[in-house]
């Protein structure tokens, strides 16, 4: 399964990527609004650090917009895949920029039936939010489930993003069920290693080590 670290921020994009797992970035307006400088040089920086797929997306909301603006992205680089939201202008869109050969996110997916009908546009990728349906008491692992059936089922090549992950239990739930990406905050991704018996279990083996060593001096 890959991973992916969704913020926008260089500084966290290079800790993760000097981790040597990394496999992507996914962006939106509200992470690249929080970065100092001209985002379109940011998402530059952040492809050349990540060489693998690094989603920026669209503002506009009618179809010639998206079209634009989608055209705009794709020329930052090479990995740059455009990101439209789930709406009726988003799927057109998302089926003459896929007709083009650029690659698009859709993004802001809630349910099996918006996932379909991505697919069905061509998408690369698209983006159930789990997280956010899990905040109004739905459970977003099971929309995870119906996608990557209804995907299986029809040999749809569209790859599961899973996205808003807010835990490693999201990740590894994910991973269970076939998903083919998560997307995490970096603190989501620190903490998929961090074990407390693994530290627990690490500080005895370097005590007893030392006391040995202690010893035989
Ligand atoms: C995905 O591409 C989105 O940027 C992201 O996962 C949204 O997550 P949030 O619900 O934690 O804001």
């Amino acid at each position: 399964m890959k991973i992916f670290v969704d913020t926008g921020s260089i500084k966290d994009i290079q800790t993760i990527a000097d981790l040597g797992i990394l496999d992507g970035v996914t962006t939106n307006p509200s992470l690249l609004a929080k970065e100092p400088g001209d985002f379109k040089a940011n998402l530059k920086k952040i492809c050349e650090i990540v060489q693998g797929p690094v989603s920026g997306e669209v503002t506009a909301t009618d179809f010639a917009g998206m079209m634009r603006e989608g055209h705009d992205i794709a020329k930052i680089d090479s990995h740059m895949v455009v990101k439209v939201p789930l709406t009726r202008d988003g799927i057109k869109a998302c089926k003459a920029l896929s007709g083009e050969g650029i690659k698009v996110n859709v993004t802001l997916c809630f349910s099996a039936g918006q996932a379909l009908l991505a697919a069905k546009a061509g998408a690369t990728f698209i983006s159930p939010f789990v997280g956010r349906l899990d905040d109004i008491s739905t459970n977003g692992m099971e929309l995870i489930r119906e996608i990557v059936t209804i995907y299986k089922n029809y040999g749809f090549k569209t790859e599961v993003l899973v996205a808003s992950c807010r835990h490693p239990m999201h990740i590894v739930e994910a991973a269970k069920m076939g998903a083919d990406i998560c997307t995490c905050p970096p603190a989501v991704i620190e903490a998929l290693y961090n074990h407390p018996l693994t530290n627990i279990g690490l500080e005895k083996f370097l005590k007893d080590w030392e006391k040995a060593q202690a010893v035989k001096a």
